[in-house]
């Protein structure tokens, strides 16, 4: 009995093997160019999120990976590690091992706009990483909960003027691109809300809805289903287009504020240190991803915008973070007084 089942269990796991065996050699060979860089990846790969899950990071980091983990032929594993408007996460990831195992998605805030807000921060976005791939870029919204009493923006204007003490400003921390959006609208309208932070727009998105915050600025691929479902109002969007997916919210320069203008975006970040060939390697699978129709389709068709062929590399990334980093210096310089 004990030999019958032990040789049933061998059977089990060979045939398990064979199959996965099977699979691998049946993936076309533009499905593991991650394979034969030097070995890599031969195990699981970790990729951090620094904000709370189903808000616009995790979306995007989500979407992408499962096409990348295709081409590596290794699954990625998605670890949301929040706090600090990602912050901290983003300082574990400057200081991993340089392997090709622990990634992560910053942004807009936590490599560039969190330099000009944290004085301490344990990381420098421009040096401490390997920058593997831009993502998305997202045009950001101005959003408040649907009772707010303002039905266009010039009212939103007038009635955050006369009660800014009273108003409170959801963000997914000091640092993130919610707040640092939001910062630079504050210091042009000349108001001062009290913020209340999140450990992400998901979270923050729960209490906009739910009446318990006033505004907040985010990612637009964070607020279509709430804008289709009619859950919360959208009084701009900080592009100097409109989005085809919310095409009815105006753009700031329609609405009358043309300096709100705020791009957000997600890339890729290894530390600093991992080997060319690897990076090599993940720049290859998410610019395969980002051409497919799964992953395109849904980052479009919630608003977000997949860059093309020549801003997919880690040099532009690399520049995107440089230039980020002065704009928002800045920027935040200027509104955060
Ligand atoms: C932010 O920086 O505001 C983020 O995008 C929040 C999030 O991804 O949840």
């Amino acid at each position: 009995m004990l030999f019958a089942a032990r040789a049933t269990a061998f059977l089990r796991v060979a045939a398990v093997i064979g199959f996965a065996c099977a699979m691998l050699v049946l993936l076309p060979a533009s499905h593991v160019v991650g394979q034969g860089q030097a070995g890599y990846p031969s195990r699981p790969i970790t990729l951090i999120v620094p904000f709370a899950k189903g808000g616009p990071t995790d979306t995007v980091a989500r979407i992408v990976s499962v096409e990348m983990a295709k081409t590596l032929g290794q699954p990625i594993v998605i670890e949301n590690v929040v706090g600090a408007g990602g912050t901290l996460a983003t300082r574990r990831v400057a200081q991993a091992a340089p392997d090709g195992y622990t990634l992560m998605v910053g942004h807009m805030g936590t490599h560039a706009a969190a330099v000009a807000l944290y004085p301490k921060l344990g990381y420098r976005p421009d040096t401490d990483f390997a920058p593997i791939a831009l993502l998305t870029k997202m045009p950001m919204l101005l959003l408040a909960r649907r009772e707010f009493p303002a039905s266009d923006f010039t009212e939103f204007v007038a009635y955050v003027r006369g009660h800014t003490h009273v108003l409170n400003m959801a963000h997914a921390g000091v640092g993130s691109v919610s707040y640092a959006s939001c910062m630079l609208l504050n210091h042009l309208l000349g108001i001062d809300p009290t913020g209340v932070p999140f450990n992400g727009t998901a979270p923050a998105m729960d209490a906009l809805v739910a009446g318990e915050v006033d505004y907040m600025c985010d990612q637009i691929v964070n607020a279509v289903l709430p804008l289709r479902t009619n859950v919360v109002r959208a009084y701009v969007i900080a592009s100097s287009d409109r989005d085809a997916a919310v095409p009815t919210v105006p753009t700031a320069a329609e609405a009358g504020l043309p300096a709100f203008q705020v791009e957000a975006w997600n890339a890729l970040f290894a530390p600093k240190g991992t080997p060319a060939p690897i990076v090599e390697a993940l720049n290859a699978a998410v610019v395969r991803a980002l051409d497919q129709p799964d992953v395109r389709g849904p980052l479009i068709g919630l608003g977000g915008v997949v860059p093309p062929a020549d801003q997919r590399t880690p040099q532009a990334l690399a520049a995107l973070v440089a230039t980020e980093l002065q704009r928002w210096g800045q920027v935040l310089k200027r509104s955060h007084n």
